[in-house]
């Protein structure tokens, strides 16, 4: 799975092409802050995280980094910084309360001032419906193993799309669905923390069938220009050796973490060594007829979100686990090199595997790196400076590797840094900061760290500086 191409001597000094798109992305229930305001109803997020020891420090998004009150700060300070595209994530339980029924108009209001907002400032909108927060309602109902939840999704795309249809250029359906199915409902360490490896399976099926249900709503109420994206977090997967077995267990983990939504979205089928691999848990007879159909539906790009790459060997594995039925074929090894304050190694080449794999597969699909970026230990200095060399180091490498993936004839249009700001980072909560804006979470206080700053002269330029 390896492709080499010609490195450069060095990363720096590299143009972009003009119509390079370079943003930052956010999701809702990470920076909004404001979780019983104007009608929101619970998430399960907003469940999962009271529960005892499943965020750590006990943190919740109830404040977060405030932005729902300082929204027009937060966009100014996009501006200022000179970012010319913003990922953002709609809250669904904010926009439709409990997930079903009429929308609240404050929270469509909200998302409205945004984009104006963000318009008003030339900086373009790329909306994303889900990044993980399902209204606790339809956890209630059964959640994502349960089929009505794609069809709620399809009602809520409806609703957003009736709403911003007319000025939200680019829309993203779902933000890493593997998170949501296998985290969610496998190894249960993020909302709603369930431990049912079958469940995981129903549930990838059936965000894969709201995709598909969301890209025909957004089809008939956006307009023609608009651009249809879905964002995964493929796993770039290296075998730990040569030998067969670790091929197997390569094979294995990439039709759960990879194939399991490619091969629907874009092919219209599910890998049958996928079917069998996991044929001991289910007979996927929650696959209907004609729902591959609609999951194929076509996209207009692919958003990647890129941090680290997955190194797999043959061996067994603890559960709970993300990976069903792969517990007694699979260990997992970290990657050579520098960590992050996450522990995950600082490895490129990932990035540039993973997007050459996409050109040779998917020929003639355009690719947008939707996140990447690292979390480090900052802190504001007595000057108030924050100094986050680390950063800059991961940045340039990361745009090394998307401009490498570039000369090898990839498709890629565009860079979102994640993130923004520093937020709530799910079951680390605040403990990881991955803002490229540092946020005093007692004053709510930002302030653009030295890679904020890099960044800014890297989008002004649009490539990267001289090293
Ligand atoms: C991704 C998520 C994003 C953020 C980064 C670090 O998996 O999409 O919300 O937490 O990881």
């Amino acid at each position: 799975m390896t492709t080499t191409a010609p490195r450069p001597a060095t990363a720096s000094g590299l143009t972009f092409p003009p119509a390079f798109r370079w943003g930052a992305a956010t999701a809702a229930y990470q920076i909004e802050g404001a979780a019983d305001e104007d009608g929101r109803t619970p998430s399960i997020w907003d469940t999962f995280s009271r529960r005892p020891g499943a965020v750590r420090n006990g943190d919740t998004g109830d404040v977060a980094a405030d932005h729902y009150h300082r929204m027009r700060e937060d966009v100014a300070l996009m501006a200022s910084l000179g970012l010319k595209d913003y990922r953002f994530s709609v809250s669904w339980p904010r926009v439709q309360p409990a997930g079903r029924g009429p929308a609240s108009a404050k929270g469509l209001d909200f998302y409205r001032a945004l984009v104006d907002e963000l318009l008003a400032q030339g900086i373009r909108p790329m909306l994303t419906l889900y990044h993980w927060d399902l209204p606790q309602e339809l956890e209630d109902a059964g959640g994502w193993p349960e089929r009505d939840t794609a069809y709620r999704f399809a009602d809520y795309a409806e609703l957003v799309a009736g709403a911003l249809g007319d000025r939200v250029p680019t829309w993203t359906t779902l933000n890493e669905p593997w998170c949501a199915a296998f985290l969610g409902y496998a190894e249960g360490v993020h909302a709603p923390g369930r431990t049912e490896p079958a469940s995981a399976l129903r549930a990838a099926h059936h965000l894969n069938l709201a995709h598909g249900l969301a890209v025909g709503a957004l089809r008939e109420l956006t307009g023609p220009a608009s651009e249809i994206s879905l964002t995964l977090n493929l796993a770039a997967i290296r075998p730990l050796s040569d030998s067969p077995a670790d091929a197997e267990a390569a094979r294995r983990i990439d039709a759960l973490a990879n194939r399991v939504f490619l091969d629907p979205v874009f092919h219209g089928r599910y890998p049958e060594d996928l079917r069998a691999d996991t044929a001991q848990l289910t007979d996927w007879s929650f696959v209907r007829d004609g729902d591959l159909t609609t999951v194929s539906r076509p996209v207009d790009s692919l958003g990647i979100n890129y941090y680290t790459p997955t190194v797999v060997g043959a061996g067994s594995h603890p559960l709970p686990s993300p990976w069903p039925a792969a517990q007694d074929h699979a260990r997992f090894a970290p990657a050579p090199g520098p960590r992050t304050a996450m522990d995950w190694p600082v490895d490129a080449d990932g990035l540039y595997e993973l997007l050459v794999r996409l050109r040779d597969e998917l020929p003639g699909t355009a690719l947008l790196v939707t996140e990447n970026g690292a979390a480090y230990d900052d802190y504001a200095d007595p000057a108030g400076e924050v100094h986050d060399p680390e950063r800059i180091t991961y940045l340039t490498a990361h745009l090394g590797a998307v401009h490498r993936a570039l000369a090898a004839g990839v498709d890629v249009r565009g860079y979102f840094l994640w993130s923004l700001l520093d937020n709530f980072e799910w079951a680390y909560g605040y403990s990881k900061r991955f803002g490229m804006v540092h946020v005093d979470y007692a004053s709510q206080r930002r302030t653009p760290k030295d890679s904020a700053l890099w960044y800014a002269n890297v989008v002004a330029r649009g490539g990267l500086p001289r090293g």
